[in-house]
């Protein structure tokens, strides 16, 4: 393998700027990310279908940094067209592979979908890298893939379960895939497993789009808040926590997307330990439901109504992270709270809601 670190970075370790591409950019975390790739030297290419995004978001990231990033209207399933843009963008140095369908429900309806799109992007993806001789891969994944787990935090070290859905088994495989790639001594990787990521850039400017009715609790609040939805359903107040609802470590986008930036500068700079590695990005800290309505509340000044309905299937009662490996390797830790969370996902609500944004 190329030791890329010798065009990646100069002597005095200052970064030259390699182009990065992301796959999936325009999307919630994606954008994020390709922000504080920017803010941090990085030029970056987006290749994204926009089938759960907009084009607009390039403006919108335009805005924010004042430098567009380059975008590519690619579908990642189609082997032929990521070649292309290969071919078009030689000096790729990396690539962070957000592209997937993320709806846990939906993969139970359309499993074959969800297989087809999450797992064929991914070896198409790294199919193409290999023949283009580029090393650096970085996946999103999922604490998903913990299930409902034996001790809390749970630590990378816990066994990966059974998925419980289509789209769990999704991260579960490609996690194999890559691991299976990484043997062949052409890739280095690293894995990141997400808890719940929520919230907005500070600025307002980008944030998440859920098409429809949103499936996660930040973006219903902040629909309902504003009066897109009636009314906010808590799903269970009958688990064996102490308020009786779910605990979920939800961590902040700007947060989220920073770790990125350090997982592709650790594997440019080979300061990896192991060729592939796998980190947790939370907080460490787990709420209730209950506990982010009242943070919502205490944030917002807004008092949200809600009812207890049955338990949502799937759902595990507690999960959250030991993200100590994350910390100590990439030199990178959480710093937001759930209130910077709750006002920015507020702020971005209130933007498209007033045609600020699209
Ligand atoms: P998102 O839907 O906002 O972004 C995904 C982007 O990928 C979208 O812009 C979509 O248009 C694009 N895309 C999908 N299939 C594509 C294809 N075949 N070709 C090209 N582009 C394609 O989702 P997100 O929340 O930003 O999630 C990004 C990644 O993080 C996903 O892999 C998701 O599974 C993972 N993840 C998300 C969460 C979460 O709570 N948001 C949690 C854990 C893991
Ligand atoms: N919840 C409600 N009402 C709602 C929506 C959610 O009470 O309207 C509850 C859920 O029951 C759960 C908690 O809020 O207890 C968080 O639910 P989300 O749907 O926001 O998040 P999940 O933890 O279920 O799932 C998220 C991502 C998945 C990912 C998983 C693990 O959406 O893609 O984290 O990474 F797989």
């Amino acid at each position: 393998m190329e030791p890329l670190s010798k065009f990646a970075f100069n002597n005095n370790q200052r970064l030259m700027k390699p182009k990065i591409l992301v796959t999936g950019g325009t999307g919630y975390i994606g954008s994020h990310t390709v922000v504080e790739l920017q803010k941090s030297g990085f030029d970056v290419v987006i290749a994204d279908n926009l089938c759960n995004s907009k084009k607009e978001i390039v403006d919108q990231i335009e805005k924010i940094t004042g430098k567009r990033p380059k975008f590519e209207k690619v579908d990642l399933k189609n082997r032929e067209q990521i070649s292309q843009l290969f071919d078009k963008n030689t000096d790729i140095k990396g690539v962070i592979h957000f592209a997937a369908y993320k709806a846990v429900g939906e993969s139970m309806q359309f499993p074959l979908m969800y297989y087809h799109n999450n797992l064929f992007s991914l070896i198409n993806i790294l199919q193409v890298m290999m023949k283009h001789n580029i090393n650096n891969f970085v996946f999103s994944s999922s604490c998903t893939v913990y299930g409902n787990p034996d001790y809390l935090p749970v630590s990378e070290k816990a066994h990966v379960k059974p998925a419980i859905s289509p789209y769990g088994n999704t991260k579960q495989m490609s996690e194999e895939i890559i691991s299976d790639t990484v043997q062949t001594g052409n890739l280095r990787s690293i894995s990141l497993r997400y808890f719940n990521p929520v919230g907005a850039h500070n600025s307002g400017l980008i944030g998440e789009l859920p098409f429809g009715i949103p499936n996660n609790l930040v973006p219903f609040i902040t629909q309902a808040a504003i009066g897109k939805r009636k009314i906010l359903k808590v799903f269970g107040n009958d688990y064996q926590t102490p308020d009786g609802t779910c605990i979920r470590d939800y961590i902040h986008i700007e947060d989220l997307a920073k770790a990125h930036v350090a997982a592709i500068e650790r594997l440019l700079k080979l300061k990896q330990k192991d060729d592939y590695e796998v980190f947790n990005l939370g907080t460490g800290k787990g709420y209730s439901v209950l506990e982010v309505i009242k943070a919502f509340e205490e944030a917002t000044k807004i008092k949200l109504q809600y009812e207890f309905t049955e338990r949502r299937p799937g759902d595990v009662p507690q999960v959250w992270a030991d993200s100590s490996l994350a910390n100590n390797e990439l030199g990178w830790k959480a710093q937001k709270d759930l209130r910077d969370m709750m006002k920015s996902a507020w702020k971005w609500e209130k933007n498209l809601e007033a045609g600020k944004i699209f």
